[in-house]
């Protein structure tokens, strides 16, 4: 395997894939995007994906009859698009068991807090930033891990502690923390950009 080929999944805005972008156009993450999916048709990132020429599909389960054919799909689009590292980017869907089988320690997620901490099923978006503060937690983070059947389960690659602020509400703590979300990412992609060539 030569070249670091991404293929990003994400429901969102998507602003970890337009950091990831970035940081690929300025040289400082040895990758290529090679494919967007969103299971959103109106997700920002979609949006993003058509301005920035990338190639990008909505593919969502109520597309097809069985949820076979989903996870078929999804990972036709990735094979054809010669992904060798599924980067999942705030995608609210489980990855299904095939393409884990496929891409076993090929997929990586982000997760707002640091995991075991404030993760699991029902942990996402405003969710963590709720939980870190209710629980009095002093600081939180970002993890970056593999994908594995289980919610925010996997092996960690990278984390990053944040503070927590004696006033911080859920809105600034998650923008400091999707900060260091931004300026993390690549950087774990590029240890496998490391490993591949
Ligand atoms: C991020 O907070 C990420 O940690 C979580 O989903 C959010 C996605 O945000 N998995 P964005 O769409 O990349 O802005």
């Amino acid at each position: 395997m030569s070249k670091l080929i991404l293929g990003i999944l994400a429901s969102g805005s998507g602003s970890n894939c337009r950091a990831i972008h970035k940081a690929i156009t300025d040289g400082l993450c040895k990758a290529q995007i090679g494919v967007i999916i969103s299971n959103h048709a109106e997700a920002g990132v979609l949006q993003y994906a058509r301005e920035n020429h990338i190639p990008a599909f909505h593919i969502a389960s109520d597309q097809f009859s069985e949820i076979s054919e989903f996870h078929t799909a999804v990972e036709n689009c990735l094979s054809q698009h010669q992904v060798n590292l599924v980067v999942l980017a705030g995608y609210m869907k489980k990855i299904g068991k095939p393409i884990l089988d496929i891409y076993q320690n090929r997929i990586i997620n982000i997760h707002p807090a640091l995991l075991p901490a404030f993760g699991g099923k029902g942990m996402y978006g405003h969710h963590v930033h709720q939980a870190v503060l209710d629980y009095g937690a002093k600081i939180t983070g970002i993890t970056i891990h593999f994908v594995d059947p289980e919610y925010d389960h996997g092996k960690i690659i990278l984390q990053k502690a944040v503070e927590v602020m004696e006033n911080d509400t859920v809105e600034s703590l998650s923008t400091r923390v999707l900060k260091a979300e931004h300026e993390t990412y690549y950087k774990a992609i590029n240890l496998f950009a490391n490993e591949t060539n």
